[in-house]
């Protein structure tokens, strides 16, 4: 198991649409052991592989207050969506920065587990916020893009000073 590299915003390889996963196999399930430890170590509640710099569709979340309780997505699709609700959202990508984010309140999704084999899950709150957060990191989008172009910008300079004072 490794600690992977997490790529910060505005890193233009975080806009790659990420391609379904075609088989769940052994170097995929190691990509998911190493993205827990990662997510763990950050600390934080979800990853997609977009921002390990894995271009597939596969994200994991554990919202657990134990953090034993992993969640695995593979080719995620939300196939019901209701109510809104707003939320504080943060990204492994995005460190330090907190901003409010509007979403749908229950999303409907279905996907593949880790061995590859379907489920369907309702989920609301919070675990309902990381699933349409860490869907859009498989789309190429990271949550700064909810915000205004004035707000964004300012982000990105941080991120970018931040970057140059490493
Ligand atoms: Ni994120």
């Amino acid at each position: 198991m490794a600690i992977l590299d997490i790529l910060n915003y505005p890193d233009p390889r975080l806009h790659t649409v990420a391609k379904p996963v075609k088989e769940v196999d052994a170097n995929i399930r190691r990509l998911i052991e190493d993205m827990a430890v990662t997510m763990y170590d950050a600390p934080g509640v979800g990853l997609a592989a977009t921002q390990v710099n894995q271009h597939i569709q596969l994200l994991i979340i554990d919202t657990s207050e134990t953090k034993d309780q992993l969640q695995v997505f593979i080719n995620p699709r939300i196939i019901e969506k209701s109510g809104v609700q707003e939320y504080e959202e943060g990204c492994l990508s995005v460190p330090g920065v907190y901003e409010s984010v509007t979403r749908a309140e229950i999303v409907k999704v279905e996907a593949l587990d880790k061995s590859g084999k379907k489920f369907t899950l309702i989920a609301e709150g919070l675990l309902s916020v990381c699933i349409q957060h860490e869907m859009d990191h498989l789309l190429g989008k990271v949550f700064v893009e909810y915000l205004s172009p004035l707000k964004r910008n300012r982000i990105k300079n941080r991120m970018l000073k931040l970057k140059r004072d490493r």
